[in-house]
């Protein structure tokens, strides 16, 4: 069991023996506070006392809040806001893209959103998560006026999707002599967007990191929230779990924390199920790593953060994704090419189109993918999706090693990626003809840049799969009943 103490309760995320997992609450819970009060520093979290480094560097515990000049970008405002000492020496840059309607093209959006970022003024200066390309003069003000970024010593980034490491490169120029910290996969993908040599560390689950001050730095692995690269960085001192895209939201406000559960809730909802729900079996596994930290705030990389309903929220995570689980029916991987052409998007909204069925999914990245893994992954599931990978390269090597792993009844989907060197579909299709195995629907072409159609066919194409699958289930029941 794990203890939280703050000025606002203590409370504890503990098994109970109803449900194993689940987050309960058992203490005094947080009573709701306002903006302005907390941001008085009224209900400053005393989880950790302010220390005097050897340096003779003192804290500023004062909380300030300031909101950056609005500039606005092809009708859509942007904005910064930045927040000092959500919990000794932490600050938070919140992007704030007021009028975002869409995330990529098959993602509606209601409130907008927001990016966040985090500075640890620690001994070892630090950044989490950076902030999107749009918010470059924004953003990099902010970073200004707040350190001296040449001081930079470490970048954090638990996840490499251009919302939130698009503006590393940019970070690298002004500290040159930063090391990028993230899983093996994440500064893979790094070192396509960076393109130039930079400094670099890669962790794993258990990893630390003493960053000074008390700040102690512990790295949990949470791959496919949402993307493979993905992890969690805890900060012990500061009792505070950075989770990226897991636990966020689309939801833009100046106000910092989820305290207004009921405006927010069905936005937490519509997040999961769009970018959660498909690895749900992943995020129940990621659960399991965090049961037992100490932690409470969740700073998440989109909307408020969490820190009022943490158990509730967390709790919800685990309902929904058990739920997921227990109607699936079957699970199909689905192979996608991370960083190339449209493969990324493309595939999760295949992946959302299959859900839709109740069909779970496992998504593997072929250009960092462990082959036996993948092997094994193909051979457990019902069905196979395949998008195109590049002429040549770790994908297409990983590619061939999947016709010997697809069984001939399984049904199997092709699809382009839109890349401009893909795998031909028809060469794919043909060695998979060789083998005598048919493909469950005519190959997923794509004539121009990916539009709302394209993403609607590839949606609808998930579905069909995963209709397809439930009805082979069925009949095999059906004869299963037969004497
Ligand atoms: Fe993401
Ligand atoms: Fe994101």
């Amino acid at each position: 069991m794990a203890v939280s103490t703050s000025a606002l309760g203590t409370y504890s995320w503990m098994r109970t023996s109803s449900s194993p997992m689940a987050f309960e609450l058992f203490t005094r819970k947080p009573k709701l506070q306002s903006f302005d009060r907390v941001h008085r520093g009224l209900f400053w979290p005393t989880l950790k006392k302010p220390t005097v480094t050897r340096s003779g560097r003192k804290p500023k515990p004062s909380i300030s809040m300031s909101l950056s000049d609005v500039n606005v970008l092809e009708k859509r405002r942007l904005q910064t806001q930045t927040i000092t000492s959500i919990a000794p020496d932490v600050t938070t840059i919140r992007s704030l893209d007021w009028d975002r309607d869409r995330f990529d093209i098959e993602f509606g959006l209601q409130n907008g959103t927001t990016y966040n970022s985090f500075i640890i003024n620690a001994d070892k200066l630090t950044i989490i998560d950076a902030s999107h390309e749009k918010f470059k003069g924004l953003y990099l003000s902010a970073i200004k006026e707040h350190i001296d970024p040449s001081a930079i010593e470490y970048i954090i980034a638990n996840h490499t999707e251009p919302d939130h490491s698009g503006l590393i490169p940019d970070l690298l120029d002004l500290a040159p002599n930063a090391t990028v910290v993230g899983s093996k996969t994440c500064i893979i993908f790094l070192q396509n967007l960076v393109l130039r040599p930079f400094k670099s560390l890669v962790v794993k689950g258990g990893s630390t990191l003493d960053l000074g001050r008390g700040h102690l730095l512990e790295f949990v692995m949470a791959p496919n929230l949402h993307w493979p690269d993905t992890m969690f960085t805890l900060d012990h001192g500061a009792g505070i779990l950075f989770t990226c895209d897991a636990f966020g939201m689309h939801y833009c406000s100046e106000l910092l924390y989820d305290e207004d559960l009921g405006a927010i809730e069905p936005h937490y909802r519509f997040y999961y199920d769009c970018l959660m729900r498909p690895n749900c079996r992943s995020v129940i596994t990621a659960l399991k790593r965090i049961a037992e930290k100490d932690f409470s705030i969740i700073a998440t990389g989109h909307g408020p953060l969490l820190r009022y309903n943490v158990a509730e929220l967390l709790n919800k995570y685990e309902t929904w994704s058990k739920q997921a689980l227990e109607k699936q029916l079957a699970t199909v991987a689905v192979l996608y090419v991370s960083d190339y052409g449209f493969s990324d998007r493309l595939s999760q909204t295949l992946a959302r189109g299959l859900t839709k069925t109740n069909t779970g999914v496992e998504m593997m990245d072929l250009n960092v993918v462990d082959i036996q893994d993948m092997i094994e992954c193909v051979s457990r599931c019902a069905g196979v999706v395949i998008m195109a990978p590049p002429s040549s390269g770790p994908a297409n090597k990983a590619i061939t090693t999947i016709y010997a792993a697809v069984k001939p009844k399984q049904p199997v989907v092709i699809a382009e990626s839109y890349g401009g060197d893909d795998e031909p579909v028809d060469t794919i299709v043909q060695r998979f003809v060789a083998l005598g195995i048919s493909l469950a629907l005519p190959p997923l072409r794509i004539k121009e840049i990916p539009n709302e159609a394209t993403y609607q066919q590839f949606e609808e194409a998930g579905t069909d799969l995963g209709q397809l699958l439930s009805q082979k289930k069925s009949i095999e029941a059906k004869k299963a009943e037969c004497p």
